[in-house]
């Protein structure tokens, strides 16, 4: 096996592990490996759409979005397509998936159909050591605070829900939970900063105004590039992600108006999360 780290923060590209190979083995590999990296990049993984599930189903239940409806045949699968007009892809700011639901996403493990010849990489933000590089005096104001996370957070994602579901009037329901700002990781015991730009609009018990004051220094510190990876997509790659210690932004640069109109298409399992705590 080899192993190449992206950055100083998280992240490896690892070679010479078959994603179609689901024996307990090789999983315990993976899942070893993905608590250590938090973000785990394969290269040349033609993976069929049973593979995908059968992989995903070893980290646990698979989710279903409660918004964009999967693939006909298989409803745990979502396609996300970038059309060649189009200038917005989902998952283009910085977010941690579904976390206004009261159990966010586990894992997420995204595979690449079509690639743009350039642009479209994904870029992954380390929580672990954004919790340990935090300002110590922001530390102390929301260590043992919750923060309200709502799934009509960003407008981006909303139009995103919209196109994806084919419905562009539609009104959506809002699905709305806390969680602690700081949760302990189930599985290593390490503390992770657990907010995000997109779906957290404000901490229980401070007023609006210190709030969002409090909430925009943490996300600029989540945004600092030395806690960041970045990824640039082959056609065939997976990406899997460890969702509770992550935060990830999918970069939209491909654009008509850009001169770039070119097709992006994924496809994406996620696996069910725990309650934070
Ligand atoms: C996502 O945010 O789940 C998608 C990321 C990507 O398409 O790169």
């Amino acid at each position: 096996m080899e192993i190449k780290l992206l950055s100083g923060a998280l992240g490896a590209e690892i070679k010479g592990i078959d994603l179609k190979d689901t024996s307990d083995e090789n999983f315990k590999k993976i899942n070893n490996l993905l608590l250590e990296h938090k973000v785990i990049f394969f290269r040349d993984q033609p993976l069929t759409t049973e593979e995908h599930i059968a992989l995903g189903e070893k980290f646990g239940p698979l989710e279903l979005h409660a918004y964009v409806k999967g693939k006909e045949s298989h409803p745990e699968i979502l396609r996300i397509i970038k059309g060649v007009d189009e200038k917005n892809q989902w998952g283009e700011n910085w977010h941690s998936d579904v976390s206004y639901n009261q159990k966010p996403t586990k894992a997420t493990i995204l595979k690449s159909i079509k690639i743009p010849p350039v642009g479209g990489d994904t870029c992954f933000s380390n929580m672990e050591l954004a919790w340990e590089t935090l300002d110590e005096n922001i530390k102390n104001k929301i260590s043992n605070k919750k923060a309200i996370h709502s799934s009509l957070g960003a407008d981006s994602f909303i139009e995103k829900f919209k196109q994806m579901n084919g419905n562009e009037n539609k009104k959506y329901k809002e699905y709305s939970n806390e969680h602690p700002i700081v949760r302990t990781h189930p599985e290593t015991g390490k503390k992770i900063l657990f907010v995000n730009w997109t779906f957290t609009k404000n901490i229980i018990g401070l007023n609006q105004d210190e709030s969002d004051k409090i909430l925009k220094q943490i996300f600029e510190h989540q945004a600092r590039l030395d806690l960041t990876c970045r990824f640039t997509w082959t056609e065939n790659a997976v990406a899997i992600w460890d969702n509770r210690s992550v935060i990830h932004y999918a970069i939209s640069d491909f654009y008509p108006g850009r001169g770039l109109g070119h097709e992006r298409i994924m496809e994406r399992v996620a696996v069910e999360g725990d309650q934070p705590f």
